[in-house]
């Protein structure tokens, strides 16, 4: 049996709820398909902040570098500053492990109501490449003057040409791959240093993929075109903060954030890639049995593609779908329905 050595980080909120459902089902999809995931979990997150003044132990990121993947669940906590929480845990593994591209698709899938009318069965089917490392999200500013009215902020948005293109570059192969279609976001008309920049990595690298067709629109145009007509996107490569912000809006108009899967993936290979879904902590539901495992369950579907390859995570996607598409089938409240998150599991587990 093929066994590989995963890392486990529920974290907060509904992150251990539907960490520990998807969990349960690649384990039995592990049992049908003969491989094993050997779990070792880790405790990180706001609890350990607020009880020891960090998010992850200093050797955090040694501890999980010898893994073949990392599997975590939200992170982020009312009591706790958020930027707190994000830059104490999830941005250095992205970094730390030169996770660059944040790949996630977005599928309406068949039963599921889109908040957009005359949105059914299909008609939106697109994946995002965000760029994980740099960008808007780089640490680098700072703040002085605290108090005066002189206060000063400085946030600086960091684009390397390696960086740029390294995120551009596996866009345009996922859209050969796909429907030949790719739409680069930026905001060049407003950031005329580092989006323009941007625009002529895509131009310069679009020469190596003649059977791609490349759109561009700023991002404001592509918010409203990702809610008026989501079906003309096939793959959509962003910068770190816009990537962010418009796979939130992917991941509504296709039904839910509960439906969002994502993977921060190092395509070489030297560290391991971490998969967990789009959604926060949402502490809004926290312990009602309520929350919908599947973004997590899809997210493990991701894991699975990388780590074990085959079909086994086609196979997974199948099982969701067709759960899905079943009226009699249980869902979340997030998708009109009255099930618990382990009604859903358990009606996913009597499928596969
Ligand atoms: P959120 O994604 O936690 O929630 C947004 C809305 O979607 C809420 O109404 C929530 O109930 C709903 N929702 C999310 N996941 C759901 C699921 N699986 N089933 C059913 N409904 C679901 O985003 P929000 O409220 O902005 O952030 C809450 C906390 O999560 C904050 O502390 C934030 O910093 C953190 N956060 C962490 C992320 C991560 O760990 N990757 C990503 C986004 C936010
Ligand atoms: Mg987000």
């Amino acid at each position: 049996m093929d066994t590989y050595d995963v890392a486990i980080i529920p974290g907060d909120g509904i992150g251990p709820a539907v960490t520990e459902a998807a969990l349960s089902v690649l384990d039995h999809l592990g049992e049908m398909h003969g491989f094993a995931l050997e779990r070792s979990t880790y405790d990180w997150g706001t609890e350990r902040y607020l009880e020891t003044g960090s998010m992850m132990p200093d050797d955090g990121l040694e501890r999980l570098e010898s893994t073949d993947a990392i599997f975590l669940g939200a992170v982020g906590h009312p009591d706790v500053p958020d930027h707190v929480t994000l830059n104490g845990l999830l941005l250095p593994i992205r970094k730390g492990f030169d996770q660059y591209v944040c790949k996630r698709p977005n599928v309406l899938y068949e039963g599921i109501e889109s908040p957009l009318r005359g949105y059914s069965n299909g008609d939106i089917d697109l994946v995002v490449y965000r760029e994980n490392t740099e960008g808007e999200y780089a640490n680098i500013g700072g703040r002085e003057h605290r108090g005066f009215d002189h206060e000063v902020a400085v946030q600086s948005a960091v684009f390397t040409r390696s960086g740029t293109e390294r995120i551009v570059r596996r866009a345009f192969e996922a859209a050969d791959r796909r429907d030949g279609r790719l739409t680069s976001i930026t905001k060049s008309n407003a950031q005329a240093h580092s989006m323009v920049f941007w625009d002529d990595v895509v131009d310069e690298v679009s020469e190596e993929f003649a059977n791609v067709a490349v759109d561009r629109l700023l991002v404001d145009r592509a918010s409203m075109d990702l809610v008026r007509r989501p079906e003309s996107f096939d793959v959509l490569v962003a910068s770190n903060l816009f990537g962010d912000i418009i796979t939130d809006i992917a991941g509504i108009v296709t039904g839910s954030l509960g439906l969002a899967p994502s993977g921060n993936i190092n395509p070489d290979g030297t560290y391991p890639s971490m998969y967990e879904p789009v959604h926060g902590s949402a502490y809004d539901i926290v312990g009602e049995n309520c929350a919908n495992p599947l973004a997590s369950v899809l997210t493990g579907a991701m894991l699975l593609d990388d780590l074990v390859g085959g079909a086994v995570g086609e196979t997974l996607r199948d099982g969701v779908e067709s759960l899905l598409a079943d009226p009699n089938a249980p869902k979340t409240p997030d998708l009109g329905g009255s099930a618990s998150t382990d009604d859903v599991v358990a009606a996913l587990i009597d499928r596969l």
